[in-house]
């Protein structure tokens, strides 16, 4: 799998985002090290504060599936904002497994990359303690 692929699969997942508090459909795919991807989308809850972002839902489902827990780079798609990029309680949750990437698609549908250290600069992560 690669790049296009996490796209793909972005896209996909936003089509199947529980969002009707919002109304803001949001679909995530990480792309492993490894080379697997695994998509998420926002999952809204009538109490609102436990609603999860399609981010984190991608990387619980990575972790979930035991094969593989270093991200490559992640890629997000809202149907909503473009470019929609993670919200900074994913950019932690993201760099706690190592994401290298962050890929957002822009209004014409087109990849704009940054490194990783660009969205989450002088970051804390678990190498720390
Ligand atoms: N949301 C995400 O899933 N990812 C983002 O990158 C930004 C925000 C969700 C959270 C909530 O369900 C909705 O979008 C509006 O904030």
């Amino acid at each position: 799998m690669n790049l296009h692929d996490a796209i793909q699969a972005a896209r996909a997942a936003s089509e199947r985002a529980y969002a009707p508090y919002s109304n803001f459909l949001v679909g995530a795919a990480i792309l492993t090290q490894g080379g697997a991807v695994y998509a998420g989308c926002n999952v809204e809850n009538a109490s609102y504060g436990l609603g999860i972002c399609a981010e984190r839902n991608a990387a619980a489902r990575m972790i979930a599936d035991g094969e593989d827990r270093e991200i490559g780079l992640v890629a997000v798609y809202s149907p909503n904002a473009a470019p929609c990029f993670p919200c900074g309680a994913c950019r932690q949750v993201l760099r706690e497994f190592g994401c290298e990437e962050v890929v957002v698609l822009d209004g014409e549908g087109n990849p704009r990359r940054y490194p990783f250290e660009e969205i989450l600069p002088h970051s804390f992560g678990p190498e720390v303690l």
